[in-house]
């Protein structure tokens, strides 16, 4: 692999660490490693980056609630439910930054002095509305009033008054450059809905934004100021620049670093942070002069009884209770494949039921333990001879085009079709060729053969296509065919050679498979 070529760079947000992880952060998490390993196998350098936002009131408030020092709270959490959560989703992730970890806070003075110094941040005063669940100063027009009380529209929660002496960045000077930047390059923020909304937001005028807060000490010190903490969403944002040597020298390890991957390829958001993302991180890094994102993409939201699923109001559900159920690949397959992504969906047990039997169980696994059974039954579980059949040929060739297509403009539902429908069609070539028919008669065993081995091509070529999507499933799948052996590990494949017919070896030792999907256990 080249070294000077610059990664695919994708970052997920940075989780408030107090939250307990929940399936709206997971989807996010999964999206990313779906389309890392995508790219891994497309042969490229790719570097992952998730973490967790470790700073301002709400962790303070908990820490202090729990007689718990804040950094003893962040560290136990981070340790018991975060790095766990991702470790158990099969999280592929090349890092992890944590906001409190001195690579970051260091890089964050850094940067923040050099817009001091380069004149884009003032002194001034603060008054106005604050959320502290989303950590936000808010518009008087963003809120909702109830019964004179004026609340949070996300948290439904009482806002807090703020009226401090702070340090202001100059935000306003950066409106109209991404305008610009936004009507040049549509793709720098998807889907359009939220570049609608970005441009509309911008069109109607930005203030300088408040970045330090002095009536509590739980952030980084502004660097020229220590009475005052930086902005958690300021520091939150540097993130994803801070983890790869924002900063460094040049000639230094991180300097090489930043060269190596920034700008980052893709921000995935959800669309609750998508002004932050694409109206406030691109400000920072024009007042530096330095690159911005390629792509910020905003996915839609998780509801629960029609509303974003939340901690806060209680709505959270944890990934283990689904997939102690449906299993670990089942989960990441379902919200990116039952929901359009950038769209709004609901998790359902009764649809994830479904599409777990009808997609995964009987398309996928059946095939799969269809053809080592008869493999092993018909031709002593040793793989026939090497032949092709042009239709299913020419349909993975033109499947393979239209998932890579889809997958990397994030159309995962798309890409995810794609492969599935391949599926069907190597059943239907099942069901129509009937091999347990051509079996009993000794006449037919090279056309028995050809059958079972297109078939067994098919999957090979189907467990390459969904491992980004079903690491571990696909594994043992690629370990039943034989593959190993002539072709090496699964992570290896090329999705550019997928559709090159003929890869598995005559001769090897196709093995049963464990159901690749056990049958769902009823409470009933
Ligand atoms: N800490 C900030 C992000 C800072 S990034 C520089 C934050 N954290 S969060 O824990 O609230 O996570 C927000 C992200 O989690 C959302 O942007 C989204 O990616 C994901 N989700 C949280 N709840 C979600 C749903 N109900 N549905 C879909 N995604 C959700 O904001």
């Amino acid at each position: 692999m080249s070294t000077d070529k610059k990664a695919f760079y994708l970052t997920t947000p940075i989780y408030y660490v107090n939250d307990a992880p929940h399936i709206g952060h997971a989807y996010t998490t999964v999206a990313g490693d779906v389309l890392t390993r995508w790219h891994r196998q497309k042969g490229e350098s790719v570097w992952f980056l998730t973490g967790t936002d470790e700073h301002g009131q709400k962790v303070m408030r908990t820490a202090d609630a729990s007689g718990v020092a804040p950094q003893d709270w962040v560290d136990r959490l981070v340790a018991d439910a975060w790095k766990p959560n991702w470790e158990a989703l099969n999280i592929a992730n090349d890092d992890f930054i944590r906001t409190t970890e001195v690579r970051h806070t260091e890089r964050v003075q850094k940067f923040l002095q050099s817009l001091k110094d380069s004149g884009h941040i003032y002194s001034g005063k603060y008054e106005g509305p604050y959320c502290v669940g989303c950590e936000e100063f808010k518009l008087p027009g963003d809120l909702i009033d109830s019964n004179g009380e004026k609340l949070c529209p996300i948290h439904s929660k009482p806002i807090e008054l703020v009226n401090e002496e702070n340090w202001f960045f100059r935000l306003s000077d950066f409106a109209q450059p991404l305008l610009d930047h936004y009507k040049k390059n549509p793709e720098a923020c998807q889907p359009e809905s939220a570049r609608n909304e970005v441009v509309s937001f911008l069109e109607g005028g930005v203030s300088d934004l408040s970045i330090s807060r002095s009536t509590f000490d739980w952030g980084i010190p502004v660097p020229w100021d220590k009475k005052q903490v930086v902005y958690v969403w300021f520091d939150a944002l540097l993130n994803y620049a801070t983890a790869v040597g924002l900063t460094d020298d040049p000639d230094s390890e991180g300097g090489k670093k930043f060269a190596a991957t920034w700008p980052a390829d893709v921000h995935l958001v959800g669309k609750d942070i998508l002004r932050f993302h694409a109206v406030i991180w691109p400000a920072m890094l024009m007042a530096a002069g330095i690159d911005i994102p390629k792509k910020v993409f905003a996915h839609g939201w998780l509801l629960v009884a029609g509303e974003k699923m939340s901690k806060s109001k209680l709505t959270g559900i944890a990934p283990s209770d689904i997939t102690t159920h449906f299993g670990v690949d089942a989960f990441r397959y379902y919200f990116l494949r039952a929901i359009p992504f950038g769209s709004d969906g609901s998790f359902s047990w009764e649809d994830m039921s479904a599409r777990y039997t009808s997609e995964l169980a009987n398309d996928f696994g059946n095939l799969a333990s269809r053809l080592a059974a008869m493999i092993e039954k018909y031709c002593d579980g040793i793989l026939p001879a090497v032949s092709s059949d042009e239709v299913l040929k020419s349909a993975l060739a033109a499947t393979v085009e239209k998932a890579d297509f889809a997958m990397c403009a994030l159309d995962f539902q798309g890409g995810i079709n794609a492969i599935m429908e391949y599926c069907k069609r190597v059943n239907g070539y099942v069901t129509e060729k009937e091999p347990w028919i051509l079996a009993k008669d000794p006449a037919n065993k090279k056309e028995l053969e050809e059958v079972l081995y297109n078939t067994a091509e098919s999957l090979r070529a189907l467990a390459v296509l969904l491992h980004p999507v079903m690491p571990a499933t696909c594994e043992i799948l690629w370990e039943s065919l034989g593959a190993q052996e002539k072709l090496g590990v699964i992570a290896n494949q090329k999705i550019s050679d997928v559709a090159t017919w003929g890869q598995l070896p005559a001769g090897a030792r196709v093995k049963k498979t464990p159901v690749l999907f056990p049958r769902l256990e009823t409470n009933a």
